[in-house]
Formats: structure tokens, C-alpha cells, sequence
């Protein structure tokens, strides 16, 4: 439909049907006759009994194919203007074909397999009829005390932006000039804006505190390359930011992700946030949060009756809130018509069910899965070169993940676990069964924490055997085999939204566990599974070999099996730091010199930056991660050591696999600019290429050191480079430098 048409659409609406495009709500809203839902739901949910339910724009994570085609006839049916419904879902990391957790794909630090993984579930969304999937959420994290780091592609904006762009990417398609979503790919929603991963305390849903020019400089950018990549809606953040909720905050919704970014898809409530403005102390009542809400820019109501019950009101007689009520409406509208949901409401639905199949979990997208999950998961350890192994080494497989299937994380709402190939059945594409034994050796969560994971504890597995008859059968088996491989790690319903934890740590049975085992004195691989670095601090000391596994997807079992047998090269780099206590969060590699730095040769020299019970430096720093090869680089060249802004810095790094097995290696480049207007980091990532090298190939890798990459904001928030002296680290990982050259950026006058 042209845009002449939609604004008469918008036009032929009356002010109650403009409200409803506005509302989001669930599916039962639509199920069973008209008063089992006034007294149901609607009732339950506090919305005006004259509310018609068919003036409603949105539903709320309804993805079955059949409900769906049921869902929009029927509402089409009663639909005055004939204006379909928008189905949105989570559909955070893959539909039915599960790739790894958001955070373990940006370990790959491979963004065309992210972004191929991101159209892969775009195209199974498509299939079964998603229109919008909440995705990609792009918060930065440097707590891991909070459980939706599993979410976020880690610590680093450089990587929060390439996470972004091709996420959308995938997800929607490139940016088009019409605005038009093409078949197979569904529209995309950036989240949580803002600055949602630096809750105080880790704490979930906790307030948010933060200088303006760290929002900028760090938390900012990555929902700006989203939006760049043409995300066509943003979802607000529960937090306060500074002291005002993210959901009524003007300054942030208006003026920042409208006038400066640009944005002018829809901006959508998160959970039932607009009605939380009341709790947060915001908003005295319903009314005032409606009308903060709509001051603020929020167009879609998730999930509570705030909008619906009390826009009417704010609006009558008053022009301003008319016009932005048209602008929200207009904004909804043209999401359905970029979506071609006027043409067909079904985008092909009806086609794929009377077609009876679809491209579901193809082998070519679990192979897909397979291959971003090999290159998701981080070699921490492996001393004595323990990996890989031999098919015929005889293996004690021992741990509550040895054939656990829930290893898709909390957001897999259409994953289902009996695709998933667990890590015993990944292991037997490999290893002869009878050289193999399996058990369980420890409770996965210890029944007295069960209870505080709420609605989720009826989901962990029933622990049937006693303790101690299980750690008896894991050291029988354990004394009879060559090797032990450990599969251990945190459940992950004490991960993802509301799974914060004081002590991120493996649970206390498995620790036992893996303090029994390691006592034994055989050669000792621990796997772990987590949505967040969880404190390996013990572990690292007890294991010969250390594998973070994340939560890999569909695939994992495979994956990591292939990993273990050598059938895959780990090649994984961790995108958010592993702390070595509690005690050292936030910890994070871009981190301030400050005046007093701790150097290595003070010693226990007490007046620095330092703690006098652990060290400054975390247990496994950003950008880490081994490889059963080795590499070495050598600089090759660099074009210039003073630099002009219209002249940029071209250097080129040769890179040797001095090893025996063909790998991948991740180049980092790092800059630090040396003085400035204001502190800037001991290094900030710039730039990397991941290179794949046979054993005893040498590669070489060109990078561009351009003034755009020198830019941060200054104190007064202008965003812009200095003249002065700059250091490049070049190496394989933030903390591992092996070459560094200084250069000068001059200044203006003498770029003549
Ligand atoms: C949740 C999450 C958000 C999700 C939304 C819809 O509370 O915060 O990420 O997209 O509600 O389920």
C-alpha cells in the first residue's frame, strides 16, 4: 500500500481504534467467545470492559502456525479496517534450529556465520508466521553476576556493533529504499534501550547509573548500528537511567534515538514496563504513565492496559497528544505495510501449512549450527597438549551435562530438546561405546536452591539416585578409564532474565565432584556449560583441559565432540572477561590507567590501584581463548608513523601456524590513545581479522588505522579525535601483545 493510502487508513480511524494498534497482548486474549474473555483476561488484566479486543495491533509470542492463520481470520472478521494483526516473539537465537547463546556466537568473532545463523531463524520464523522477533539485544556487559549476559555479544561496542549489523542483516535483510521486508526475512527489534546490562549490583531489573559519556562512548553505539542496519523497531529497557526510567525517559527516547539516531520505526514497551513507571515512583497512576509514556515515545503498550484504558482521556481536546498519537498509529501501520501484511496477512503461512513442509531444522541449517557452535566454544586450557583425543582412549564421561539435553539457555521458546545432540551422543560418533562409560556424578542444581528458580524448578531434572551413590559410581568408572571428561556447569534456569546471582559459580555438589575426581590423579577435561563466565577459578587449577561450552544450541553435543576429538580446531575468543572472584566485578579489558597503576615491578607496593587480598588481572582476559596449534606474528610494514586525518595508517602483520594442526586465529588490533581531553582506556578494540592457516602456512593480515577509529566524546560530548601520540597492540588477545608500534595524529594546521 502506498503511503497516501496508509495515512488514509490512519485517517478513516477513530481515536479508540487508533489506541488499540497501539496494544500488545497475548493470544488468550482471542481464544473462546467474547465474555469468557471479558471476564478472562481482560478482566485479569485491568482493561475497560468496552475495550474491543478487536481493535488490538499486536499479539504477544503466538508462534503456532495453526492458532495463528485461526487467530488473524477471526480478528479479521471483526476488524473494522480491515488492519491485521503483528505477531512478535522471542526468537532470540535460532526458531527450531537452536544456535549457541548470543554470547557464545560473538566468541566466534566469525559475523558472517552470526548473521547467516540470524537468517536461518529468520526464515523458520517466516515459515510458521513470526512477523517481528524481539532480536538482536545488544546490551554491553561487564557484570556477570546478571543472568541476561547469555544475551549480549559481551563487554566490547566494536563487537556490539558487528553483533548488530548482522544481526539485522539477517534477520530483515539488507536496508532497501522502500522499507519493504522481503519474503523469508521477518522484521528485527533492538533491545533494551538503554544500557540495560549495567543494572548496580548485577541485580535484576536494578537501577542504572552511569556518566553520560560512558553511555555514549560504550553502551550507545551498538542499538546505533542497529538501528544503521535498519532494525525496524527498538524495545525499551525496564532500568531507570540516571535516576528516569527508560521506558518515560524523553531525553533518552526522543532526543537521542529519535533526533540524533535517526530512528523512526516503532518504539515498543518492554513487559508491561509503561505500567511499572508507577512502581519505579515515576508515575503517580496509570494516567501519568500513559502520558510520560506517549511524551516519551513509546508507540506499543506491551502487555498492560495503560494505554488502552487511558489515552483516550490525555487526548481529548488536547492537539499535541493527538499528533503523537498519530504519529505512534502511523508508525504501526507502516510496520504492517513494510511487512505487506495488507496484501496478505498470512506472509505466505497459509502456503507453507498446505505445503505441509518447511525448511525446519534442514540438515543444512543444523549443519549451520554445528559449525557456529565449533567456533563458539573457548579452549581455556590444555596442558600437556591433553586434547584431542584418541577414539580409542578410554573415557570416563562424567558430570550432570554427560547427556543433559537442555543446553539450548532460557530463550529457546521453539527449540525443542529432543533435536538437541547431547555431549554422550556426540561423543559416540567418535569413540567405541564400549570404551566409553557415562553417568551423572552430581546434582546439576542442589535441592535446596531449587526452590529460589520459581516457576522453573519443576524443570530441572529429577535427581532420582543419592549423592553419594553418585559420586561412588563416578570414581568407579572414573578409576577404569584413561581420561576423565567432566561435563559441568550452571542450569540454565540459573540463567537468563531474573537469574542473577551473588556467587557465579559452579554448584556446590559439582565442585565436590570435581574435587574427588581431580584427586584421583588421572588426566582431567572439564567442559562447562554456562550463560555467563561463571568464577573458574578452582577449576582451572584442578583441570588439565578447560572447554566453555555456553549453552551451544541444537548441535552442541556435536560440536563439542568434534572439538574433543580433534575433528574441529577450537578457535573460540571470549567477548567477556572471566573474573577470578566475585570480588573484582566489573572487571573488563578496557579498562582506565589511573594514577596510580599497578605495575608489575611494584610489587606489593601498597599505594596503587590494587586489592591486597587478588590480583588486578582477571582469571581469563577479553579476547582469549587457545587453539591446538600455535601461531606466531611478525610486522611486516607500516605505511607511515605520523598521520593525517584524510591520510590513514596501513600496516600488514604476517601470522605463522608454527603448530601441527590447520587452525584459525583471531588478530586483535587494540589502539590506546596516550593523552587526551579526557582519561581514554589502556586499549580499546579497533579491528581484527580471523584467518584459518594450515600447519606451517603463513598468512598475512592488512589493517587501516583510519581517524574515525581515534574518535570517542570529549567531556563536552562532542565526538572527535585529538591530535597526539597513539600505541597499536597487535595480538591474540587483549592481554597477549605480541607486536606494538606508537604513531602520531597531527594536528589540523599541518595537514596541508
Ligand atoms: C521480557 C524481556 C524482553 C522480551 C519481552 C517479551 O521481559 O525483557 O527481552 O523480549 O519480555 O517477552
Amino acid at each position: 500500500m502506498d503511503d497516501k493510502l496508509l495515512y488514509e487508513k490512519l485517517d478513516s480511524l477513530s481515536v479508540q481504534e487508533k489506541i488499540g494498534q497501539l496494544v500488545q497482548l497475548t493470544g488468550d486474549f482471542f481464544e473462546g467467545d467474547i465474555d469468557t474473555v471479558v471476564t478472562g483476561p481482560l478482566k485479569k488484566l485491568g482493561l475497560n470492559p468496552s475495550y474491543n479486543i478487536y481493535n488490538t495491533g499486536s499479539i504477544l509470542n503466538v508462534t503456532d502456525p495453526e492458532k495463528m492463520i485461526r487467530l488473524q481470520t477471526k480478528y479479521l472478521e471483526h476488524s473494522a479496517h480491515q488492519i491485521p494483526l503483528l505477531f512478535m516473539a522471542d526468537i532470540i537465537y535460532g526458531y527450531r534450529t537452536i544456535f549457541p547463546i548470543p554470547l557464545a556466537q560473538a566468541c566466534s568473532w566469525n559475523f558472517e556465520q552470526i548473521e547467516r545463523a540470524a537468517a536461518i531463524s529468520a526464515r523458520e520464523c517466516y515459515e510458521e508466521g513470526t512477523h517481528v522477533t524481539f532480536s538482536p539485544m545488544v546490551d554491553i556487559v561487564r557484570d556477570p553476576r546478571w543472568g541476561r549476559v547469555m544475551e549480549s555479544p559481551g563487554e566490547d561496542t566494536l563487537l556490539a556493533r558487528k553483533y548488530a549489523e548482522s544481526t539485522v542483516a539477517g534477520i530483515q535483510g539488507r536496508k532497501t529504499r522502500s522499507g519493504a521486508v522481503p519474503a523469508d526475512k521477518i522484521a528485527a527489534c533492538v533491545k533494551h534501550f538503554a544500557a540495560y546490562g549495567a543494572p548496580v549490583a548485577g541485580r535484576e531489573y536494578n537501577a542504572v547509573d552511569m556518566s553520560e559519556h560512558t553511555l555514549r562512548e560504550y553502551y550507545l553505539p551498538g542499538y546505533q548500528a542497529a538501528i544503521e542496519a535498519g532494525a525496524k523497531l527498538v524495545m525499551t529497557a525496564f532500568n531507570t537511567l540516571n535516576g528516569i526510567p527508560a521506558t518515560g525517559n524523553e531525553w533518552l527516547n526522543r532526543d537521542v534515538l529519535r533526533r540524533e539516531m535517526n530512528f523512526d520505526g516503532v518504539l515498543i514497551s518492554d513487559y508491561a514496563a509503561i505500567e511499572e513507571l508507577i512502581m519505579h515512583g515515576y508515575a503517580e497512576d496509570e494516567a501519568a504513565a500513559a502520558k510520560l509514556a506517549l511524551l516519551a515515545g513509546v508507540d506499543v503498550d506491551m502487555k498492560t492496559a495503560v494505554y488502552a484504558n487511558q489515552l483516550e482521556k490525555i487526548i481529548s481536546g488536547n492537539e499535541h497528544m493527538l499528533e503523537l498519537l498519530n504519529e505512534a498509529v502511523y508508525r504501526v501501520l507502516k510496520l504492517k505495510n513494510d511487512l505487506g501484511l495488507f496484501e496478505d496477512p498470512f506472509r505466505g503461512l497459509q502456503e507453507t501449512v498446505r505445503r505441509g513442509s518447511s525448511s525446519i531444522l534442514a540438515d543444512e541449517h543444523k549443519q549451520a549450527a554445528l559449525s557456529l557452535a565449533e567456533e563458539s566454544v573457548v579452549l581455556l586450557k590444555n596442558e600437556h597438549e591433553l586434547l584431542p583425543l584418541s577414539p580409542q582412549t578410554k573415557i570416563a564421561l562424567i558430570g550432570p551435562y554427560a547427556e543433559e539435553n537442555s543446553t539450548l539457555g532460557i530463550w529457546a521458546i521453539k527449540g525443542n530438546e529432543a533435536d538437541t545432540i547431547n555431549l554422550k551422543t556426540g561423543l559416540l560418533k567418535h569413540a567405541d561405546p564400549a570404551r566409553l562409560s557415562v553417568c551423572r556424578g552430581a546434582y546439576m542444581v542442589p535441592l535446596d536452591e531449587r526452590e529460589a528458580l520459581g516457576k522453573y524448578a519443576d524443570k530441572l531434572p529429577a535427581e532420582t539416585v543419592g549423592e553419594e551413590e553418585l559420586l561412588e559410581e563416578a570414581i568407579r568408572n572414573a578409576d577404569e578409564a584413561d581420561v576423565i571428561v567432566l561435563a559441568l556447569g550452571e542450569s540454565i534456569y540459573q540463567s537468563g532474565e531474573g537469574g542473577s546471582r551473588t556467587n557465579p559459580a559452579l554448584p556446590e555438589p559439582q565442585l565436590k565432584l570435581l574435587r574427588e575426581l581431580s584427586g584421583l590423579g588421572k588426566p582431567l577435561a572439564v567442559i562447562v556449560y554456562s550463560g555467563r563466565p561463571l568464577i573458574l577459578t578452582e577449576v582451572a587449577e584442578k583441570a588439565d583441559a578447560l572447554i566453555q561450552a555456553w549453552y551451544p544450541g541444537t548441535m552442541g553435543g556435536e560440536a563439542l565432540a568434534n572439538i574433543l576429538y580433534g575433528k574441529a580446531n577450537p578457535s573460540g575468543k571470549l567477548t567477556m572477561t572471566f573474573p577470578r572472584c566475585v570480588g573484582q566485578i566489573p572487571v573488563h579489558y578496557n579498562e582506565l590507567n589511573t594514577g596510580r597503576p599497578n605495575l608489575p615491578e611494584n610489587g606489593s607496593y601498597r599505594f596503587a590501584s590494587r586489592y591486597i587480598d587478588e590480583a588486578n588481572e582477571p582469571l581469563y582476559p577479553f579476547g582469549y581463548g587457545k587453539s591446538y596449534t600455535s601461531f606466531a606474528y611478525s610486522l611486516l610494514s607500516v605505511s607511515r608513523k605520523e598521520m593525517k586525518r584524510n591520510e590513514p595508517i596501513e600496516f600488514s602483520v604476517a601470522v605463522s601456524n608454527t603448530g601441527s594442526y590447520d587452525g584459525k586465529e583471531t588478530v586483535q588490533l587494540y589502539i590506546r590513545d596516550k593523552f587526551a581531553s579526557v582519561a581514554r582506556p589502556v586499549k580499546v578494540l579497533k579491528d581484527f581479522q580471523k584467518i584459518f592457516l594450515r600447519s606451517g602456512e603463513t598468512g598475512t593480515v592488512q589493517f587501516t588505522i583510519r581517524e574515525e577509529m581515534l574518535k570517542f566524546y570529549g567531556s563536552n560530548m562532542e565526538y572527535k579525535s585529538e591530535p597526539g601520540e597513539f600505541e597499536v597492540y597487535i595480538g591474540p588477545s587483549s592481554q597477549d601483545i605480541s607486536l606494538s608500534f606508537s604513531f602520531v595524529l597531527l594536528p589540523e594546521e599541518e595537514h596541508e
